[in-house]
């Protein structure tokens, strides 16, 4: 089953949450929404049953860290999954690879499941920033986090941006990440990661995608936000095999 989530950034207060959910679950079932809302809508969305994520965890497990939020916090509100390193953190509010470590870390410890998200910026070597961004977060990791664990394969230049990778090249990249799992711990850990591949992605171009078996879902930004697109992206997800 390939896999849609939705990561909705800094969009949709409580209300327009409940609205959207309203909507989409006429036409899915809870368990087929996958959707990374931000902090204050998560318990509202958690209540209609469907996996709900958040964006970001602290790395820190509690204490004078003002603005941040802890795992404990996260699953004390219903939250399953977590994003982690994701590029905006990563670029924007500058999230180093040690501290996209010791989230994945805080994350596992708390019961949260990972989903570690990686890629190049424009013009960057695309497997030396994955190999050095996957190295420094699974560094010392143990199996059992490894099992849990989705990566995305989101490259900077193709979100928000309208660029998507091609399927071929996407497929690319995921089968280095996996080689790169595989080295890090071993084989059969590696074919069992699920890689989702974001970066403007939409239901025009999901088919084509999710064809290439490298490519177990999708993390979605933009077309996750309207109802009808993120229903019609899950309903195309379901006739991929
Ligand atoms: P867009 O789908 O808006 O390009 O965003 C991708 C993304 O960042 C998902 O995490």
């Amino acid at each position: 089953m390939k896999r849609i989530i939705g990561n909705w950034k800094m969009h949709k207060t409580v209300q327009e949450t409940v609205h959207f959910l309203e909507h989409v679950l006429q036409r899915l079932s809870p368990e087929e929404v996958y959707l990374a809302v931000p902090f204050t809508a998560i318990k509202e969305a958690a209540a209609f049953g469907i996996h709900v994520g958040a964006q970001n965890v602290s790395h820190e497990p509690e204490g004078p860290f003002t603005g941040e939020i802890s795992g404990r916090m996260l699953k004390d509100v219903g939250a399953d999954f977590v994003l982690i390193g994701h590029s905006e953190r990563r670029h924007i509010f500058q999230e180093t690879d040690d501290m996209v470590h010791s989230k994945l870390l805080r994350a596992h410890q708390v019961g949260l499941k990972p989903i570690l998200c990686v890629g190049e910026r424009e013009g960057e070597d695309r497997e030396a920033v994955l190999k050095r961004q996957l190295e420094h977060a699974l560094k010392n990791c143990d199996e059992e986090l490894a099992l849990r664990l989705t990566i995305a394969y989101e490259p900077v230049w193709a979100i928000g941006t309208g660029k998507t990778a091609t399927p071929e090249e996407a497929a690319r990249a995921h089968a280095f990440c996996r080689n790169m799992i595989g080295s890090l711990f071993n084989k059969e850990i590696a074919a069992q990661i699920p890689l989702l591949y974001g970066g403007s992605v939409k239901s025009d171009n999901i088919v084509a995608l999710l064809h290439q078996t490298e490519i177990q879902g999708a993390l979605v930004g933009g077309a996750s936000l309207d109802p009808k697109e993120f229903v019609k992206l899950v309903e195309l997800s379901k006739s991929v095999v």
